[in-house]
């Protein structure tokens, strides 16, 4: 058996995500953060996890916020992407900011991205540190799909548009 690996070469991280937008809300500040490491954990019964850096302002939050938004975002949403994940809430109110769209939520505080795929709000069940990141595993109270809305998909640092199904 060889020793676990300390650090991964980069040509090998070659997947494909989608892009969600995490919104928590504490005390009355509201944060959004693009997480491309967000995918459900569970069917029956439906949860969703999301790892979260523990550089972020977004884990500050979620360590104390008992719910948090999943938004999915949509082909034409990739400036949200951006907005959200390279600037810190630390230093900047992005929702305000760069007019991200934005409308309530049902049952949680925060704020859900409008124009994206599929929205959730989740109760927060477990957190469990792997590392640098910490996994947030969520149970939504409520989950709304918009399926004339097309997933993006996000590759080594670029955006793209689904293409071509593939019949095997
Ligand atoms: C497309 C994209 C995907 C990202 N995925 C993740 C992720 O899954 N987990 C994470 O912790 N950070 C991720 N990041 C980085 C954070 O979004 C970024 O550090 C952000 O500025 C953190 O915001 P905050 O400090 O307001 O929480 C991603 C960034 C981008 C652009």
């Amino acid at each position: 058996m060889p020793e676990p690996l300390s650090q991964i070469d980069r040509e090998a991280w070659r997947f494909i995500n989608s892009v969600s937008v995490i919104t928590v809300a504490v005390e009355g500040v509201a944060n959004a953060m693009s997480a491309e490491w967000c995918a459900p954990v569970s069917l029956k019964p439906p949860l969703i996890g999301v790892f979260v850096g523990e550089e972020r302002f977004t884990r500050r939050l979620i360590e104390r916020a008992d719910t948090f938004g999943v938004s999915l975002l949509a082909e034409d949403q990739a400036w949200i992407a951006r907005a959200c994940g390279r600037h810190s809430g630390s230093e900047v109110n992005k929702l305000a900011e760069f007019n991200i769209p934005t409308e309530p939520a049902l049952y949680i505080p925060a704020p859900l991205i409008a124009g994206s795929c599929a929205q959730f709000e989740c109760r927060v069940l477990d957190r469990r540190v792997y590392g640098s990141h910490m996994l947030v595993v969520g149970e939504p109270l409520r989950a709304v799909g918009y399926p004339q809305k097309r997933t993006m998909a996000y590759h080594r640092g670029h955006y793209y548009t689904l293409g071509e199904e593939r019949t095997p």
